[in-house]
Formats: structure tokens, C-alpha cells, sequence
């Protein structure tokens, strides 16, 4: 048997990482700017998290949901804690989409509403129905066609507000920070008047933080910058650091009916340890307030660079629209200057390292940067 042949490849096999570097069999060095997608929020192999994963795996791997497990609870208080969300309840399942389909399915439930409004460009995984709320119908398979979900424009107020009229939408799902978009902002404002337009209709408003929370933006959540709540948060890639975790953050006048929302996997022992641990080190080292800084310090370096049509992004959830003439630019990263970055499309190279980049990573890039540029 071979791998099914659906993700083009770099020719690298990463076979070691601390912090932000990673080391092929060859011993090459390499920056990690990429962050695994955004998935390394604390750096490879941080010793806190090694340890509390070891040591975990050392005394029960799994149980399943039939019974109690206490790291849950843990996990839910630290969770509610650090993200402003405590009177929230917690859903662990695997992954982003597997948040999103639990979220949609909750507000659906909750409404007895079928609709759901997305934006031109979102991205919410590969499954039904975070599928049919992409807006990429190269992705899709006739399977996953419905008439159940309407596209409007990101920042488009008024056509929102002429969808939401009908009042026969159960969600209006939107990322934090629009990620394989090309790192597209909906504004502040956009936001507010969003969260009042739900509010207004019975809409449940559900803040996709996959790739834009856990601390990346400078917030704990992207769409804390502008000072709305979500009914709805969805996580996923950063929150345990690798292994595989999902999470929807539900408003508790949201219920639901046993066995509505189930899994087999999800909040299993090792993910909860691993999740503990990733916001044990957020914490401790004040990683949030990190990305902010580094964020902006990368602002600094890069905003107005001949190279650039624009730098977009919030703290450490950076996309660089490069001109015409740059559109190999991240291969030359990688192979000239030994630097993973992440892409959208040919022409934005898109940042997400973890949150505790060294400063000297951060320089190594912009010099690399510039040297490739010049
Ligand atoms: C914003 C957003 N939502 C959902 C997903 C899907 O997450 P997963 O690949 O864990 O299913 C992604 C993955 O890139 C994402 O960036």
C-alpha cells in the first residue's frame, strides 16, 4: 500500500524541533515560521509540555467518555479562565472542522433554524458541513452541495443584514482572522455590527478561532480586539500543541439533548494534558502579551517594504502580499535561507510561528527578507 496522493509535499522530512528550529535526518537546520499552521503555539518539544504528556501517556492514555474524567474539568476551568469565556460550557472533540460541524449542529439545534451565512473567501475545514461553508467549491463534492448556506461579501453590512432579515438563519459563522483567505480582517466596527445584527434576528453568532485564537493575535481570541462575544468559539491547531484537539465554547443558554454532541476520541486523556500544558506555558510566560509585541515589531520592520502590496495581520498571524515580480519569494525562503513559512496562494507568504519565536528568529527572517529582496 502507498499514502493517498492528496497534499503536495516540500521534499523535507523534519525529524527533530526545539522551540523554533527544526533539524532534517542531515542534520539541516531550519526556522520555523510556520508553526505546523499555527499549531506549535509554545515551540517544539517545550519541556513543560513534554513532560506533562509523558507523564500522562505513563498513567492512563484513554478512557472514554462513558466515564468521568477530571482533566476535562481542568481543562474547561483553565480554558474559561484565560480567554475571558468562564461562563461558558465546554465540547472537546478532534479537530477544527469536527468544532465547527458541533457548532453549527448546536445552533441549528437551539434555532430550529436550517440556514447558515458565511463570508467570500472563509475557510472552516474539509468535512460536510464546514465544507459547505468554505467558500471553495474546488473543495467539495456533490455530496456536500446544499442550498443551506448563502456567501456574502466579508465587511458587507448591508448585504448581511438583508440575509439576517428573513430571520430563517440559525448561525452566521465567520474566522476570527480570515486565514487561508490571505490574512483578511474583518474590521472592528464589522464585528460590532455584526454581533447587534444576530442579536436583533436570533442569529447565533459562532467566531471561528481555529487558526486566529490561543493567543496568536495578541488577544486570546482575534475577535477580542473588537470587544464583541461570540455565541459559539471554535479551536482547534494551537491548543494542544500537536496533539490532536478540537473545542467549541458554547453559551450556556445555548442546550442541547443527550447524545446530540458525542465522540469517541474527543477530551481523551493525553489531549487534555496536552491542552492543560499549552495553557500552563501561554500563561506563564505571558505568551499572549508576546505576540502582541512580536507582532509588532514585525509591523515595524516590514510595513512599506519595496517588496510588499501589503502586510495584513495582528500580532503573530502575519500575511505579507508580495508584488508580481516576488512570487517565488517562499521557495527561496526555504531553500536559500532554510526558513518554513506558510503560504496563500502564489503571491501571500503567511507567518504563524509560535508564540515564544526568539527576537533573533523574528531578525534572521527580516534579514533573510531583505537580503532576498534587495
Ligand atoms: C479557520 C479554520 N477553520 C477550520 C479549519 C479546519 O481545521 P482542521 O484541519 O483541524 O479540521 C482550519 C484549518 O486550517 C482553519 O484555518
Amino acid at each position: 500500500m502507498d499514502l493517498f496522493n492528496v497534499y503536495k509535499r516540500w521534499n523535507i522530512e523534519p525529524v527533530r524541533g526545539q522551540g523554533s528550529t527544526l533539524w532534517d535526518a542531515a542534520g539541516q537546520e531550519y526556522l520555523d515560521l510556520y508553526g505546523g499552521h499555527a499549531v506549535i503555539s509554545i515551540g517544539h518539544c517545550h519541556p513543560h509540555y513534554v513532560a506533562a504528556v509523558s507523564e500522562q501517556l505513563g498513567k492512563l492514555g484513554f478512557y472514554s467518555n462513558a466515564v468521568q474524567n477530571g482533566l476535562q474539568d481542568v481543562l474547561a476551568e483553565k480554558l474559561g479562565k484565560i480567554s475571558g469565556y468562564d461562563a461558558c460550557h465546554l465540547f472537546l472533540c478532534n479537530s477544527g472542522a469536527e468544532a465547527n460541524e458541533n457548532a453549527l449542529k448546536l445552533a441549528s439545534f437551539h434555532t430550529g433554524r436550517a440556514r447558515v451565512l458565511a463570508f467570500g473567501g472563509a475557510f472552516h475545514g474539509r468535512t460536510g458541513g464546514a465544507v459547505s461553508v468554505t467558500d471553495n467549491p474546488g473543495i467539495r463534492a456533490p455530496f456536500n452541495a446544499t442550498d443551506k448556506v448563502t456567501f456574502v461579501p466579508l465587511g458587507d453590512l448591508a448585504a448581511v443584514e438583508q440575509e439576517l432579515s428573513t430571520e430563517t438563519y440559525a448561525a452566521v459563522i465567520i474566522e476570527g482572522i480570515q486565514g487561508v483567505a490571505g490574512i483578511k480582517l474583518p474590521s472592528d466596527a464589522f464585528l460590532k455590527d455584526l454581533r447587534a445584527l444576530c442579536d436583533r434576528t436570533g442569529t447565533l453568532l459562532v467566531l471561528d478561532e481555529i487558526q486566529s485564537g490561543c493567543g496568536r493575535t495578541g488577544r486570546f481570541f482575534a475577535h477580542q480586539h473588537a470587544g464583541v462575544e461570540a455565541d459559539l468559539v471554535t479551536m482547534a491547531k494551537g491548543l494542544a500543541g500537536g496533539i490532536p484537539i478540537g473545542a467549541v465554547l458554547i453559551n450556556p443558554a445555548i442546550q442541547a439533548s443527550y447524545g446530540l454532541l458525542g465522540t469517541t476520541f474527543g477530551g481523551n486523556h493525553i489531549a487534555c494534558a496536552a491542552a492543560i500544558a499549552v495553557l500552563e506555558v501561554i500563561e506563564a510566560e505571558g505568551l499572549v502579551a508576546r505576540a502582541d509585541k512580536l507582532g509588532a515589531w514585525f509591523e515595524a520592520q516590514l510595513v512599506g517594504d519595496p517588496a510588499l502590496v501589503e502586510y495584513r495581520g495582528r500580532g503573530l498571524m502575519i500575511g505579507l502580499e508580495v508584488k508580481p515580480g516576488y512570487a517565488g519569494l517562499r521557495d527561496r525562503l526555504l531553500s536559500e535561507k532554510h526558513i518554513f513559512t506558510g503560504a496563500s496562494g502564489a503571491n501571500v507568504i503567511r507567518l504563524l510561528p509560535a508564540l515564544n519565536l526568539p527576537e533573533e528568529g523574528a531578525r534572521q527572517f527580516v534579514e533573510a527578507w531583505k537580503a532576498l529582496t534587495k
